[in-house]
């Protein structure tokens, strides 16, 4: 897993909880170069869990909560980080990019990026539906990304997530009047 999600998360814990705080979850662990991670390196998936799991037991938040307002903080952080790649204004046509577009660009400039696959089951200028398929489970990350694109652009959404099946996590976008 990139880097720059781990060094955004320790932002976002100490943001939300404190220095103190991220100091006692990266204690008890062991991680690699001692939790010292670069942005731009490579690191195991399985420490990111690590992290997201003593918050937890920490802050006693549920895990999923956890990575979905993490998500939520971190779309805008990736865009910042590649902002060349936003080619459109409109959240559910952005969603569309992210599979067709934004990942693919990613994949070229990090080839050791792992990254999730959205199978496109409908789109319509209201609505956008998709299976989001990733062995690494992250669909609460992805609905709190889709918050963070919704936030950005100021064009509020309407999030279903479905329950985990064989074709993956059904994901259900649907574009809400602007108030
Ligand atoms: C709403 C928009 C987006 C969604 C729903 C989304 C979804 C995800 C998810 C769920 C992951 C975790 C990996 C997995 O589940 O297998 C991920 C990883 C990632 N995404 Fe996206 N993404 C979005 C936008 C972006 C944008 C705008 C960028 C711009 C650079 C980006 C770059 C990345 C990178 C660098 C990773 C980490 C890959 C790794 O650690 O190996 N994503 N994305």
């Amino acid at each position: 897993m990139r880097g720059i999600i781990f060094t955004e998360l320790y932002e976002l814990i100490e943001e939300k909880f404190g220095f103190e705080l991220l100091d006692d979850v990266l204690m008890d662990l062991e991680l690699s170069n001692d939790g010292a991670y670069s942005a731009t390196g490579n690191y195991p998936f399985s420490e990111l869990l690590a992290i997201v799991v003593k918050l937890h037991e920490q802050t006693e938040i549920p895990i999923n909560d956890l990575l979905e307002v993490f998500g939520e903080y971190l779309f805008a952080r990736l865009l910042a980080m590649h902002p060349e790649l936003a080619r459109t204004d409109n959240v559910l046509v952005f969603l569309e990019h992210v599979e067709t577009y934004i990942h693919i660009e990613v994949k070229k400039l990090y080839p050791d990026a792992e990254l999730p696959k959205f199978n496109i089951v409908s789109k319509d200028d209201k609505s956008f539906k998709f299976y989001y398929i990733s062995s690494k489970k992250l669909h609460y990350l992805a609905k709190g990304l889709i918050q963070g694109l919704s936030n950005h652009y100021k064009q509020p959404v309407d999030i279903q997530m479905g329950l985990e099946d064989d074709e993956g996590v059904f994901f259900e976008v649907t574009r809400m009047q602007e108030a």
